[in-house]
């Protein structure tokens, strides 16, 4: 089942002509459907990986295969999502949904009901005509999620998405992208630096050593969901991986 979705292969990457020695001989299977999430260190190497996987970096050794494809470059059936949005400014809520589609040529009315269905997914009806800097975080947040999953990627790659919200909005979104990630059944790859959040939305917890990142510990959560954060097994689990990354 794994050889046929996203395998990792003997992936090393330096940066700075071979000084930095960023990735070090990642091997890792990810599963259709499946919600990962990556934690370790800060400057790991956590994003590059990510941006790999999205074809944005070349590795110097090793291979990403999506459905048994090499990957050589960005692709529709990857997208990733990012701490400060990235949203358009000067576009709205549908203008920023709708821009995947507009290149993607599909045509308006057709563009206009995909649009009006990711917004009713994330919650945004009523919100078509506004602007970003009229959002709050989690509302920005949400627009896109929209934008990243209107084109329908394979896999989602999401760097620190929550990171930049307040702890009530960041549990309230965490609870959302469950609720999002089981309707649309994404491959979701998560980077975080809350053991929390990753046992909160995971089904597996890939725990890197520093720099250069090595596969140091692969925990799976097997806490059934909606989970509950002060559970006995979710404290647990916490514990035992806060342990694994210090
Ligand atoms: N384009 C680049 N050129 C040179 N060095 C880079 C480049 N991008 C990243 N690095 C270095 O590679 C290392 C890993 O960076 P990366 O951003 O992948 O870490 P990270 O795990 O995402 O960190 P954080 O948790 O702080 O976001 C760092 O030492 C960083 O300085
Ligand atoms: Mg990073």
């Amino acid at each position: 089942m794994s050889e046929n979705f996203l395998t990792i292969v003997n992936l090393s990457k330096w940066y700075g002509n071979g000084n930095i020695h960023v990735l070090d001989n990642i091997n890792l299977d990810v599963f259709r459907g499946e919600f990962v999430s990556l934690l370790g260190p800060s400057g790991c190497g956590k994003t590059t990986l990510l941006r790999i996987i999205a074809g944005l970096e070349k590795q110097d050794k090793g291979e990403v295969r999506l459905k048994g494809e090499q990957i050589v470059g960005p692709g529709q059936d990857r997208v990733m999502v990012f701490q400060d949005y990235a949203l358009f400014p000067w576009r709205t809520v549908l203008g920023n949904i709708l821009f995947g589609l507009e290149v993607r040529k599909i045509k308006k009315e057709e563009a206009l009901k995909i649009a009006q269905n990711y917004i009713k997914l994330v919650n945004l009806e009523g919100f078509e005509n506004s602007y970003p800097h009229e959002l709050s975080g989690g509302m920005k947040q949400r627009v896109a999620l929209a934008r990243a999953l209107v084109c329908d990627p394979e896999i989602l790659l999401m760097d620190e998405p929550l990171a930049a919200l307040d702890a009530q909005t960041r549990n309230m979104m965490q609870s959302e992208l469950v609720r999002i990630w089981s309707a649309t059944k994404k491959t979701i790859i998560y980077v975080t630096h809350s053991i929390e959040e990753a046992v909160y939305l995971s089904d597996r917890v890939i725990i890197f050593t520093p720099r250069p990142a090595k596969v140091k510990k692969i925990v799976k959560v097997d806490i059934p969901r909606p989970r509950d954060r002060f559970s006995r097994e979710f404290v647990e689990l916490r514990a035992k991986i806060y342990e694994q990354l210090h």
